[in-house]
């Protein structure tokens, strides 16, 4: 099973400061899935035509189940990962945005400044989180939990999760 983590800052790309983001992702999911799993990590710019193909490369040719992003969700004129996320996804999934934006907003009031969504590609979800490291596990723990049904419903690889950081909801009918 291989989950795609994509950076998507013209900074760390350059080299100019060390990727945080990823790494955070990569942490986080080491915690909460208790299934086997290889993470496929990559950093690049904001640029869109080339957020496109990386995000379709990861889910067509890579195999991932879930590609997760971090980075350029804002409004800054650079933003254009939510564009290139709905681009290449079949469905959107605004509950993902959301909900993210609900529980960021405790803790900083700029979290609606995130225009961070997520869509299905085939059988893969994409999920976008803002760039900053600290929003990466409010984020993702908020998320989590429906993230393996969903994976189910679009036909892939069947999730499983460490409960006692996060419990994934498969209803009784399923
Ligand atoms: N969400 C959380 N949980 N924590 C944060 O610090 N920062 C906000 C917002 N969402 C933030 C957050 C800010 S300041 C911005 S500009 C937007 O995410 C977009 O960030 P991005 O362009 O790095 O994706």
């Amino acid at each position: 099973m291989r989950i795609g983590i994509l950076t998507i800052s013209d900074r760390a790309s350059r080299g100019e400061y060390a990727d945080k983001g990823g790494p955070a992702i990569i942490e986080f999911l080491r915690e909460a899935l208790s299934c086997e799993w290889q993470p496929h990590a990559l950093i690049i710019p904001d640029e869109q035509d080339q957020i496109e193909a990386t995000l379709k490369a990861l889910c067509d040719d890579e195999g991932c189940c879930l590609v997760v992003t971090t980075g350029g969700t804002g409004p800054a004129k650079r933003d254009v990962t939510p564009e290139a996320t709905v681009a290449v996804c079949e469905k959107i999934l605004p509950g993902f945005g959301e909900l993210m934006r609900e529980v960021s907003l405790k803790s900083v009031p700029t979290a609606i400044l995130s225009r961070q969504t997520a869509g299905t590609r085939g059988k893969s979800l994409i999920v976008n989180l803002p760039g900053k490291p600290t929003a990466i596990r409010e984020c993702l723990l908020a998320v989590m939990p429906a993230i393996p049904y969903c994976i189910d419903l679009i036909g892939g690889p069947f999730l499983t999760t460490n409960e006692s950081v996060v419990k994934a909801f498969r209803p009784k009918s399923a």
